[in-house]
């Protein structure tokens, strides 16, 4: 498929876009400070938090995976069958897990991640969101694929 051209001037700090490539949704999330600082924090608590199995292009940064630390861009099916993971981005529900810090929820099997779409240990998903091939044309233009 040929690449997409998205425009994410209008993410708010803390909320996501949904964009499409290849027939799939592909999640754009502006995250704040707290959000990359939260990052670190749950680093313990996920299966693979350097993505050394899981997909995601050389160029983007291990820890954070992204090319922007501001900016993640991952495709949005569940790597257990392939649901569609909600976003949650304040989630402290108890009932979700009391350490889950937010970030995206499979609403199939109960699959959690966080918001650099790293699956926490011991769930159905076995791996992270992936993170498509992309690269910055503008500050504010992305292109997918
Ligand atoms: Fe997401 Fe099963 S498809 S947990």
């Amino acid at each position: 498929g040929a690449p997409v051209r998205v425009n994410i001037s209008k993410i708010e700090p803390g909320q996501q876009m949904v964009a499409e490539w290849r027939g799939q949704p592909v999640f754009i999330v502006r995250r704040t400070e707290e959000i990359l600082g939260n990052l670190e924090k749950v680093a313990g608590q996920v299966a693979d938090p350097e993505s050394k199995d899981s997909e995601q292009p050389a160029y983007v940064d291990p820890k954070n995976r992204a090319i922007k630390p501001e900016l993640l861009v991952v495709v949005g099916l569940c790597t257990h069958l392939g649901c569609a993971p909600s976003f949650r981005p304040e989630v402290a529900a108890a009932d979700l897990g009391a350490d889950w810090l937010g970030g995206y929820f499979c609403p199939c099997h109960g699959s959690k991640y966080d918001m650099a779409g790293r699956v926490y240990k011991a769930q159905p998903a076995p791996l992270n969101l992936p993170v498509p091939p992309h690269s910055y044309e503008t500050d504010n233009v992305i292109i997918i694929g």
